[in-house]
C-alpha cells in the first residue's frame, strides 16, 4: 500500500492519499483546493484516481473534491446524509470500498456535522483488522471537532467518539486536521492511536453529560467567512474567493482614534451576536466573521471602514480579507473591545440580550494560519 499524509498549515487541515501499489487504484480524502498537489503525486507515483472523499461538508476550507474528480476521473464520495445539490456517490455505515486488495471501510460518525464519515482502512493480506482509521473532524489528537458548525450535535459526537475508542488500541489515528477552527484544544500533532487518545485525550474519559456540556459550553467564534464556504462546498454558491489566502499589511489603531474616527467611518463589530449583545463600543455595527464573504457588498467601499473584535485578533484577519477583495480604507482596531473596555470607555449594551453559548477567545478563528 501507499499513503500519504498531506499537511495545508495554512488552514490547518489534513488530506490523504492511500493507494494500492499493486493496482495502481488511489483514493484521495479531504482534498483542498490546491488540487495541483494532489495531480502531480498522481503523475509522480503512477497511480490512477478511483475515489475522491470528504469526510464531510467542510465549514472552514473551500474543498477540492468536485474540481479533483472532474478533473481525474474519481468518483466523488460522501456520506447518504450530505445535504450537497451535485451528483456524489452516497456512502452508508458498514459499507466497504475496494482499492485494489485495501478495503475503505465507510463508519458513519456523526457529531461534529451529521453527514460526518470515519474511513478504517484495512488491509486483508496482512491482517484482518484495520491498521488506521481517518476520522476527519469526530475524533481529533486531543479534542473532538465541535459541533456548531452547521446540524453538529454534542450528544452524536459523544456516541460516535465511543464508538471509535471501540477499536483496537493499535489504531492510528488520521484527523481531519492538526490545527484550527474545527476544535478548540487540539495537541498539535497531526496523527495519534486509538489507544492514546482513550486514555489521555480530556474528552473521551468524560461520561455523555459532561462531554455534552463540555462541547457546547465555551466555543471559539465561528470561523471566517464560514457561511460562504460551506455553501460553497455544497454547491449552493460559488465563492472560491471566500478563504483569506494572503496576508496584506493593515493599519492597526488604537482605541483612543475610535473617537475621532472620520465622519462616515463604519465601525464594523465581528464578533458573535452574543458577544456584541453582552457590550460594544457605542456606535458599532455587528457582522459575525462568518458571514464577512456573503455579506461584504453591503459594506462601503468608498468610506473607511474600521474593524473591531474582543482583542484584536479576528479584526486583523477580516480586515486582511477585506484588503484582499480590494477594500482600500480598512483598518483594525488593535485589542479590540477588551482595551476598549480596560480604557474606561462605556460600552452599549444590546437591547436584546442574545442567549447562547459562551465565546472563547481563540487565535484560531479563521481559515488561515496565524501570521504576525
Ligand atoms: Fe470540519
Amino acid at each position: 500500500m501507499y499513503f500519504k499524509q498531506i499537511l495545508n498549515e495554512r488552514c490547518g487541515c489534513a488530506s490523504y492519499l492511500i493507494a494500492s501499489r499493486q493496482s495502481r487504484e488511489a483514493a484521495i480524502v479531504d482534498p483542498s483546493l490546491d488540487t495541483e498537489q494532489y495531480v502531480a503525486l498522481l503523475q509522480e507515483r503512477d497511480f490512477h484516481l478511483r475515489y475522491v472523499i470528504d469526510t464531510h461538508v467542510h465549514a472552514d476550507h473551500i474543498s477540492g473534491a468536485r474540481q479533483l474528480a472532474a478533473g481525474q476521473g474519481g468518483e466523488l464520495c460522501l456520506h447518504a446524509a450530505a445535504q450537497v445539490v451535485y451528483p456524489f456517490r452516497p456512502l452508508c455505515d458498514g459499507e466497504e470500498l475496494p482499492l485494489g486488495q485495501l478495503r475503505l471501510r465507510v463508519m458513519h460518525t456523526p457529531g461534529h456535522r451529521p453527514e460526518l464519515i470515519s474511513i478504517l482502512v484495512v488491509n486483508p493480506p496482512r491482517s484482518p483488522e484495520p491498521s488506521m482509521v481517518l476520522t476527519g473532524d469526530s475524533l481529533l489528537v486531543g479534542d473532538v471537532g465541535r459541533p456548531d458548525f452547521g446540524g453538529g450535535d454534542a450528544a452524536a459526537q459523544w456516541q460516535s467518539i465511543t464508538r471509535l475508542l471501540q477499536l483496537p488500541d493499535w489504531v492510528a489515528v488520521f484527523p481531519g486536521h492538526f490545527e484550527g477552527p474545527c476544535g478548540k484544544g487540539m495537541c498539535g500533532r497531526p496523527s495519534t492511536t486509538v489507544g492514546f487518545e482513550r486514555l489521555y485525550n480530556p474528552l473521551t474519559r468524560l461520561d455523555r453529560g459532561s462531554f455534552v456540556s463540555a462541547l457546547t459550553s465555551g466555543q471559539p467564534a465561528r470561523p471566517l467567512n464560514m457561511t460562504a464556504i460551506e455553501a460553497t462546498n455544497r454547491g449552493v454558491a460559488d465563492m472560491p474567493w471566500a478563504m483569506l489566502t494572503s496576508a496584506p499589511p493593515v493599519p492597526e489603531i488604537s482605541v483612543d482614534a475610535v473617537e475621532s474616527r472620520p465622519p462616515g467611518t463604519m465601525l464594523l463589530d465581528v464578533r458573535e451576536p452574543e458577544e456584541y449583545a453582552h457590550g460594544h463600543i457605542p456606535g458599532a455595527v455587528n457582522l459575525p466573521q462568518s458571514d464577512l464573504a456573503s455579506r461584504c457588498n453591503d459594506l462601503p467601499q468608498d468610506h473607511p471602514v474600521w474593524i473591531v473584535c474582543q482583542a484584536g485578533l479576528r479584526s486583523r484577519r477580516a480586515a486582511q480579507y477585506l484588503k484582499q477583495m480590494g477594500f482600500e480604507q480598512v483598518v483594525s482596531v488593535q485589542g479590540g473591545t477588551s482595551a476598549w473596555q480596560s480604557a474606561g470607555k462605556p460600552l452599549a449594551v444590546g437591547e436584546t440580550r442574545v442567549a447562547g453559548r459562551r465565546v472563547i477567545e481563540s487565535e484560531w478563528t479563521h481559515a488561515g494560519a496565524p501570521q504576525e
